[in-house]
């Protein structure tokens, strides 16, 4: 009798455990190992997202164990939910047979995002690309485009930004003052005056024949369905906002310069329902994190207005450890998003973790908190 009382209460617990598990979502754990559908680390670094059709895919830099380098390409996975993660294999695959080709096995892909072009119907992917055994010095973007979001993507090009450009808000003063900025007086890097001509634009100028560097980065689609591109130039020190064609395959020739010699990194774009853009960064420590900077701006193309650092709680000065790769706006919800960076594990690269915290508003400025857990029925509470 005790038997069966027993077998009856345990029933109903795993009935219980069952209705409660469909009923609320799973928990995101930052830091935590996150298997794919083969129970293995998801392996998508760097990563960005794209919601299409109902499905959300995340693509990634693909990470070896010993090294960051691209021995495999840029990854794909797929969700429903946002927590169930399908890996859906290489969207793009480094080039094995052909050693001329820009993306050798070796070579450095960073950073992809894909947007897709309503026009083209075609899904596009920039990512930061550098040339195998050049360190980081082709400091180049890379296009490649698809028919279906999860590839295969065939690759196009890379290049540096918008050769013979300047931005298209310097004024004729500006223009005419750069003009007179001699390169061979500020060779010493950080004294104050060689801060001043940075500020006014000295390593554009020295960019100009060959096009802007573009390293860390990020893509933007506005609601007009313009794309932007986001990345650090000039040697790191300035953020630069460059439109994207209509077919986003390549750059319009308009760009601004953002936070000139501010030295950020690993840029992530939002923008809210009463139109203000925002972008949190980070600094330039290489795979260390460091304290995350945050920007507003009433237009893509400024003025941008930095802010205090957004994060709070434990490790909030260090990005909780983390470095920012991505904001996800959640489909059909007003102001919910998600602020998505990657605990990077330069030791033993395919380990490095993610961390995804929603983002909170205080006063209309966002905030994001560290959670050790929290579900993304969090954005219906709010
Ligand atoms: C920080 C960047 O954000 C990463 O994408 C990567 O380029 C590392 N630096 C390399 O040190």
């Amino acid at each position: 009798m005790k038997m069966r009382k027993f077998c009856l209460l345990g029933s109903f617990c795993l009935f219980l455990a069952t209705i409660c598990s469909a009923a609320s979502p799973k928990k995101i754990r930052s830091g935590e190992i996150w298997p794919d559908n083969h129970g293995v680390h998801i392996n998508a670094h760097g990563g960005g997202m794209l919601y299409h059709d109902g499905v959300y895919y995340w693509y990634g830099e693909n990470k070896s164990d010993t090294t960051s380098n691209a021995m495999v390409g840029i990854m794909c996975y797929s969700s429903s939910n946002l927590t169930d993660w399908k890996n859906e294999g290489v969207a793009l695959s480094v080039v094995k047979d052909d050693e001329n080709s820009d993306i050798v096995p070796g070579c450095i892909m960073e950073r992809p995002k894909v947007i897709y072009n309503a026009k083209t119907s075609k899904f596009v992917m920039w990512f930061h690309l550098e040339l195998k055994g050049k360190g980081y010095e082709a400091a180049r973007s890379a296009v490649a485009v698809a028919d279906c979001p999860t590839g295969p993507f065939q690759y196009i090009r890379s290049e540096r930004i918008n050769a013979g450009k300047l931005p298209f808000d310097m004024t004729a003063a500006q223009r005419a003052e750069l003009d007179t900025l001699d390169a061979d007086k500020y060779q010493e890097w950080w004294t104050p005056a060689w801060h001043e001509a940075i500020h006014k634009g000295l390593f554009v100028k020295r960019d100009l024949p060959g096009g802007q560097m573009a390293r860390d980065m990020q893509l933007f689609v506005d609601d007009d369905g313009k794309a932007y591109h986001i990345y650090s130039s000039e040697d790191n020190l300035t953020l630069q906002i460059a439109e994207l064609s209509e077919d986003f395959l390549s750059h319009t020739g308009k760009y601004v310069r953002v936070a000139p010699v501010g030295h950020n990194e690993a840029p992530a774009l939002f923008k809210t329902s009463e139109g203000t853009y925002w972008m949190i960064t980070s600094g330039c420590t290489g795979w260390a994190p460091n304290e995350a900077r945050m920007f507003s701006a009433p237009s893509i193309w400024g003025p941008w207005t930095q802010h205090p650092n957004p994060c709070r709680g434990p490790k909030s000065e260090i990005t909780f450890g983390g470095q920012s790769t991505y904001v996800l706006p959640m489909p059909g919800k007003k102001d919910a998003f998600i602020f998505m960076a990657d605990i990077w594990r330069p030791k033993h690269p395919s380990d490095a973790r993610y961390i995804w915290l929603p983002v909170q508003f205080e006063q209309g400025i966002p905030y994001v908190e560290w959670m050790d857990s929290w579900s993304l029925d969090f954005f219906d509470k709010k």
